[in-house]
């Protein structure tokens, strides 16, 4: 499995302040996209482009287009703090949803919803899910899109467990991870130590 590690001091100084208790939702929602943002930008530095011409006031010149289809898929809820950043940095991205939630006492993740794009096969999937705990959530969704056709499936997160990583290295073999940080481990109740918290209910203030 393929796990990067985004080292960025922008990425070091949004963490932060995203991880602080005190943050409150509506700045933890600035700071979930900024991170978002320099995620996104790693895990999209090897797209696939094409060769074009453009006229510019001045001459024809030979420009490179992006060269393939890209399909975004935040998991619900927390996902959805990572798709603005996503779509700011690939506007034509289509977009599915899947959402999972997991069971407050025993962590395993259910589903119930999922509505995405057809013919996934030719396109570069990537699952929104800025935490990566037991990565119970994060292989039954890839599990799930590689169902329905995905075969390049790449999960970008914010904080991410070793015990989720060891998991979908488990399960998910060829798995494509990119994270923000890599913590400690996970506490009895399958929380990441030290973590941020729940990052849904931070960022809805629920
Ligand atoms: C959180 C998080 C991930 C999942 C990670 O979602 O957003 O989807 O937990 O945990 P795992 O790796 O152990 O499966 P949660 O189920 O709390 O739902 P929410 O996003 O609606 O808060
Ligand atoms: N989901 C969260 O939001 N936070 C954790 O620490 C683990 C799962």
């Amino acid at each position: 499995m393929a796990l990067h590690v985004v080292r960025h001091p922008l990425v070091e100084d949004a963490l932060a302040a995203l991880r602080d208790r005190r943050t409150a939702s509506e700045e933890f929602r600035r700071l979930a996209h900024r991170l978002s943002l320099l995620v996104v930008a790693e895990a999209t530095r090897d797209l696939p482009t094409v060769e074009e011409e453009v006229e510019t006031p001045l001459e024809v010149t030979k420009v490179r287009r992006l060269g393939r289809r890209v399909v975004a898929v935040p998991v619900l809820r927390a996902g959805l703090g990572m798709l603005d950043a996503f779509l700011e940095i690939v506007p034509s991205a289509q977009v599915g949803h899947y959402g999972l939630e997991r069971d407050e006492r025993t962590a395993v993740a259910r589903r119930y919803y999922e509505k995405v794009p057809a013919d996934l096969g030719d396109a570069v999937v990537y699952l929104l899910d800025p935490m990566l705990a037991t990565g119970g959530s994060a292989a039954h969704a890839m599990e799930g899109l590689n169902g329905v056709g995905g075969r390049t499936v790449r999960l970008l997160s914010i904080v991410a467990a070793p015990e989720g990583v060891a998991y979908l290295e488990r399960t998910i073999p060829d798995a494509e991870v990119y994270t923000a940080a890599l913590d400690r481990a996970l506490n009895d109740r399958k929380f990441i130590l030290p973590g941020l918290g729940d990052f849904g209910d931070r960022l809805f203030g629920t």
